[in-house]
């Protein structure tokens, strides 16, 4: 089957209510399973028969968001989590499981995932080191002389959406033997499948674009092999860190209307690209499918013919921070929450959410002025969103 197709009907798993079989996945919510005969419980929890057994090993609704995920990515398997962080965390200690393991990652990656290994996993042993995925002669040496247990990157880079030449940085894992490891949130299957191309395991906070109507914390794992997929099932076993079943219920719902809320979100993405990009109140936009921007050939080669993703930022000409804050407050439709990927626009402030943290120097330093915000484009029709703009703008 076709992708929009496999996003309609993958995981669907067999249910019956005496013959008659629900056309929507039902939401088990059970902590624990009995059997006719205990001798099946035993061998169920014994691994030697197939079932379920207790909730935080598997439950139905959960499996069926897994095979839909492992579907549209090409996965042999993908294992769910109750957040994006907790599929971060899962994946990272899989590669570099013992103290003293030494782990790359991208250097503008997610705010909360810098701090998981930063803080979090630094203080565990682990040693993490910042790169930048967009030198590739420089990460080629390091890879080569450093030899790091795995590299963690995202392809496309928060808050200047600059994207990252995954194809090149998957053929550097390849010639120096390190996983990969790809935080694919912000591109979805829809744009790429990195495990296609020799990528280790390919992430979601499906938070985001997954379940796509700001109702879901989740994540997810897909996997290059069943063993690796068996490895994440057992850590999540015992750290707990499981999908929730409603969550893994509305997950599963999101992902069947992927592909028409990505075409949609794309289009909304560039209608506001190219439309700021004209406006002399708008000093820059951040934009991959723009001509102008440096990553446009990349994301031209990346992605399916005229998609750059549904995100983007802009640079609002001599707005200092009130004068921002001013801008979001007057916004009536488009709401500045700290999300994205959800089926209504959002806007976010990261010298506020995302780039709290540092301080004004370190924000310079990676580009990130006081008066840059950064939009995700919902579903509504773009005239609105771009009057709605237009007037918060004057
Ligand atoms: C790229 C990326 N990865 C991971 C996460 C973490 O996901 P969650 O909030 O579901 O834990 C986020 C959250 O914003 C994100 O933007």
């Amino acid at each position: 089957m076709r992708f929009d197709t496999l996003a309609v009907h993958a995981g669907e798993f067999p249910f019956t209510i005496d013959g008659a079989h629900p056309t929507a996945p039902p939401l088990v919510p059970a902590s624990s399973y009995w059997y006719e005969s205990v001798d099946d419980l035993d061998r169920v929890l014994g691994d030697a028969q197939p079932g379920y057994s207790y909730a935080r090993y598997a439950s139905p609704t959960v499996v069926g968001f897994e095979a839909a995920v492992a579907a549209l990515e090409g996965a042999p398997a993908a294992v769910a989590f109750a957040s994006g962080m907790a599929a971060i965390h899962a994946a990272v200690r899989a590669c570099a499981p013992s103290p003293g393991a030494v782990l790359f990652a991208s250097q503008d990656c997610y705010g909360g995932t810098f701090t998981l290994l930063n803080n979090t996993l630094t203080q565990e042993g682990l040693t993490v080191r910042f790169v930048d995925v967009f030198d590739l002669p420089a990460l080629a040496r390091r890879l080569a002389e450093e030899r790091p247990a795995a590299l963690l990157l995202e392809v496309v880079s928060n808050p200047l959406e600059r994207v990252a030449d995954l194809e090149a940085v998957l053929a550097l894992g390849k010639t120096t033997g390190t996983p990969i490891l790809v935080d694919s949130t912000f591109t979805t299957p829809y744009l790429i499948r990195p495990l296609s191309q020799g990528a280790t395991a390919v992430i979601h906070s499906a938070t985001k674009y997954l379940g796509g109507h700001g109702d879901v914390t989740g994540g997810v794992v897909a996997c290059s092999s069943e063993e690796q997929a068996a490895g994440l099932r057992n850590w999540r076993k015992y750290t707990g860190a499981v999908l929730g079943v409603m969550e893994a219920y509305l997950s599963l719902r999101g992902v069947r209307t992927l592909s028409l809320r990505m075409t949609r979100q794309c289009a909304n993405a560039a209608a506001v690209a190219h439309t700021l990009a004209g406006d002399r109140r708008i000093e820059r936009v951040y934009y991959p499918g723009l001509a102008e921007s440096p990553d446009y050939a990349v994301a031209s080669r990346l992605f399916p013919e005229g998609l750059f993703g549904a995100m983007l930022a802009f640079a609002i000409r001599d707005a200092d921070k009130p004068a921002v804050m001013g801008f979001l407050e007057r916004l009536e439709l488009i709401r500045a929450a700290p999300t994205m990927g959800d089926c209504f626009s959002l806007v976010l402030y990261p010298v506020i959410a995302s780039h709290r943290g540092l301080t004004p120097a370190e924000r310079r330093e990676r580009g990130i002025h006081d008066n840059i915000v950064r939009f995700s484009a919902g579903i509504e029709d773009p005239a609105d969103l771009l009057a709605d703009l237009d007037q918060a703008l004057a």
